[in-house]
């Protein structure tokens, strides 16, 4: 008999703002509209983060866009989102439900992500999330591949923004990489990572009727869902041990079920996204979660996320 079921602390701090919750929603995953954030906003999401906003309204790229398929999704959106200015109103009106509210910021050139920024501060989000990993805008790479470009927006985003803020990454497959990007990550003073974004321009095909199953960009898509958990265990370990210390990791990648939140927390991650799998199963996938993970914690005697993050053995 478990006497004290309801003793597993959920909740987490991330650059010191607190989450009822350790598992948000990844940007992107059914957030893009008033509707969608208040529905994030009545769950058991931790908190709610935004569609990443641009300086003008985008309906995004022509359909179909977004395929799910036996361990994975692929999806080029093309960042459909509202504008940053219909945020900026919208943000205020979601203080409501006591969670924090992350501002995901983009743009197709730096002047975009400055000017976000700036109008997003009056909105006052808890947090801002720098995404610098978008892949599905026809000719513009992402610029967390280039750590200049890198260096140079965030050196800048950080003289703007009030509130602290964080990177999306793409996956990175090489320690080099690794290290080089969280050098400079130390040295611009960012308070949180959240790795990964999906795995960019891989391509899903449907070999009846030999057609790639997505229309943008020839069928080239960003990789999520279940396929690509060990590329994000990876990443947020990775950048657990090189900055643990001193910058926090949100795990995003591959997270479907109660033990694989646990594992991100075992890897480093202080908090969890989660992407396909809220696509796919709407806000209900929380409470879920929630419930898997204090399973998880409760059968390995952690009473809290606190105490599990970090945790991973090595032989
Ligand atoms: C989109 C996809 C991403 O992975 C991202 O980081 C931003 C935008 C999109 O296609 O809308």
């Amino acid at each position: 008999m478990d006497n004290f079921p309801n003793s597993i602390d959920l909740s987490t701090t991330i650059a010191g703002v607190y989450f009822p919750t350790c598992l948000m929603n990844a940007s992107g995953a059914r957030c893009v509209t008033q509707q969608d954030l208040h529905r994030l906003g009545e769950s058991h999401a931790g908190a709610i983060v935004t569609k990443s906003m641009t300086p003008q309204e985008r309906s995004g790229n022509p359909e179909p866009r977004y395929v799910s398929f036996p361990g994975g999704s692929i999806n080029s959106m093309g960042l459909p989102n509202l504008g940053y200015h219909a945020y900026t109103e919208l943000i205020p009106d979601l203080r409501v439900y006591n969670k924090p509210i992350v501002a995901s910021i983009a743009g197709l050139k730096p002047s975009d992500f400055l000017e976000a920024v700036t109008a997003v501060n009056d909105a006052k989000p808890d947090l801002m999330e720098i995404n610098l990993s978008c892949p599905n805008i026809p000719g513009k790479p992402q610029i967390g591949y280039d750590l200049h470009a890198s260096e140079d927006l965030l050196l800048k985003i950080r003289d703007r923004a009030i509130p602290p803020i964080g990177v999306k990454l793409p996956p990175y497959f090489d320690p080099v990489h690794h290290e080089a990007m969280a050098d400079m990550l130390t040295r611009v003073g960012v308070a949180f990572i959240s790795a990964i974004n999906s795995v960019g321009n891989g391509l899903v095909l449907d070999a009846e009727t030999e057609t790639v199953v997505i229309k943008p960009k020839g069928g080239f898509g960003g990789i999520g869902g279940r396929i690509i958990k060990p590329v994000a265990l990876a990443n947020v370990r990775a950048f657990y041990k090189l900055v643990g210390e001193h910058i926090q990791i949100i795990g995003t990648g591959g997270v479907e079920t109660g033990q694989d939140v646990f594992e991100h927390l075992l890897c480093g991650a202080s908090a969890v996204q989660l992407g396909t799998v809220l696509v796919n199963e709407h806000v209900e996938a929380f409470e879920r979660l929630e419930r898997e993970l204090m399973d998880w914690l409760r059968k390995k005697g952690y009473s809290s996320v606190a105490e599990c993050r970090g945790k991973l053995k090595e032989l």
